[in-house]
């Protein structure tokens, strides 16, 4: 049994106000109302979103040789979703409450209807979860498109195109990242299930014999990356699924399970899909999609390791991961104690005064950072006041300019965490901050 960890209490409740306060994000066109499930990402959130890609993409793409990346279309046709096994397969079992005609999700609700109570459901019937549009003025079945439910499938479909321009050979990954979409019956608590979400995917192609390694090794790979990101450990767990919960596709998925303040739940899988997508698209496609192995003349189709994860989900849980009350001068603060990676703003530069000549020097500090730090500037309350706008959204660092930085040329960095406050030349400013950022990783 594991022992529950204990959160801030109304965790989910302040960390969507927060959200929503500051510009992380929105509920979809809110001024007419809203529309289900659907969330913009304001200022801090687009950066946020932007730090978590980027952290991804040099973990999985930039920093190794082994996998390339693609970017593919989200509109396919429906021969790609036939081959995948979605057409037939990515389905919920969809009941209706016969008392208040609710629809759910049979698997979700225990036999008990969550809005009115009664038992009585009529038969499940399968509902498919991709969006289906027409693509071109005629409709018909040629003319029927499908958003994609996955970013996977552009990997399995370019396999023969990545590997002519690549010249890369097993094992070796593509990755990708793009929006995703699905028609969800039971979306849910904030941003963790929305219908239009983003995923960072990664198919890694091995030869089937080293394929239970590789998939340890992916279920390591990214265990450690939450980890190294500074989410605590006791907040992330592994699991298995049995044989029977499997997807289709599936001969083995261990999800990475976050300690959300509903309990444990889905936040990235790792499965090992066998050969299954490179066959079905060589079935249904004709073309070949194998591997050609010139030193021992072998041809084989590979396995498939895939690490899966959702964008919007990884904000999600760093944002309740980082969120913080702690008392500093005795004063209860709120702190985002986000990883500087994963910060909407790296540094935040304030001047002590609106006075002209310090705006100056801090206009040419702020011009300084920014070339390598996302950065905020605010001239606006005081400076208490300002520290603690910049806790809430996780900036690190703030840099003040003062009087005496007209005389002495030095500002003042003041640590989010500690509070701790060093004076620093605003010549040594940028290689002061890169020593604690870039280079302590
Ligand atoms: N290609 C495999 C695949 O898509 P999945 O478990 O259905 O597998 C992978 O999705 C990840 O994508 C999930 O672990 C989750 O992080 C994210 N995800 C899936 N559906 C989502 C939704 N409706 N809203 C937000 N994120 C979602």
């Amino acid at each position: 049994m594991d022992s529950a960890p204990e959160l801030v209490p109304d965790l989910l409740e302040k960390v969507t106000n927060l959200a929503k306060r500051r510009g992380f994000f929105f509920q979809t066109a809110e001024i007419y109302g809203g529309f289900r499930s659907t969330y913009d990402y304001g200022p801090l959130g687009a950066n946020m979103l932007r730090q978590v890609r980027s952290a991804w993409w040099k973990s999985m793409v930039q920093g190794r040789s082994d996998v390339v990346a693609i970017d593919a279309a989200i509109l396919g046709p429906p021969a790609v979703w036939a081959a995948s096994g979605h057409l037939e397969t990515f389905t919920d079992p969809l009941v209706d409450c016969l008392k208040c005609k609710e629809r759910w999700r049979e698997d979700k609700i225990d036999g008990v209807c969550p809005n009115c109570g009664s038992t009585q459901f009529t038969e499940p019937r399968a509902f498919n979860l991709m969006f289906k549009t027409q693509a071109g003025p005629v409709e018909g079945e040629g003319a029927t498109a499908y958003l994609r439910p996955e970013t996977a499938q552009g990997m399995f479909t370019n396999f023969n195109n990545v590997l002519a321009t690549t010249r890369k050979k097993p094992p070796f990954g593509i990755a990708q990242i793009g929006k995703s979409f699905r028609n969800e019956i039971t979306p849910q608590n904030s941003i963790f299930r929305t219908r239009e979400f983003e995923q960072m995917e990664m198919e890694f192609f091995v030869p089937p014999a080293d394929a239970d390694q590789w998939y340890q090794y992916w279920i390591t790979t990214r265990h450690q990356w939450y980890l190294d990101l500074g989410v605590p450990g006791e907040l992330l767990r592994l699991h298995a699924h049995a044989k029977e919960d499997l997807s289709h596709y599936s001969k083995g998925t261990t999800d990475i399970e976050f300690f959300f303040p509903w309990g444990w739940d889905e936040l990235e899988g790792v499965a090992n899909r066998g050969d299954y997508d490179l066959t079905q698209h060589s079935k249904h496609s004709g073309a070949r999609l194998e591997y050609f192995d010139p030193t021992t003349n072998e041809r084989y189709t590979p396995y498939v390791i895939e690490p899966a994860v959702g964008v919007t989900r990884a904000l999600m849980i760093f944002l309740l991961a980082a969120y913080h009350e702690d008392e500093v001068e005795g004063e209860v603060r709120t702190v985002l104690r986000l990883d500087w990676r994963l910060a909407p703003y790296q540094v935040a530069v304030l001047p002590l005064s609106k006075k002209p000549e310090l705006e100056t020097v801090s206009r040419e500090v702020l011009a300084k950072l920014q070339r390598d730090f996302m950065c905020d500037y605010d001239v606006t309350q005081s400076i208490g006041r300002r520290y603690r706008r910049q806790d809430e959204i996780g900036t690190p660092y703030c840099v003040t300019v003062d009087f005496d930085s007209l005389e002495d040329r030095c500002v003042t960095v003041r640590d989010r965490d500690t509070t701790a406050q060093t004076r620093v030349p605003i010549d040594e400013l940028v290689r002061h901050l890169h020593e604690r950022t870039f280079l302590a990783v």
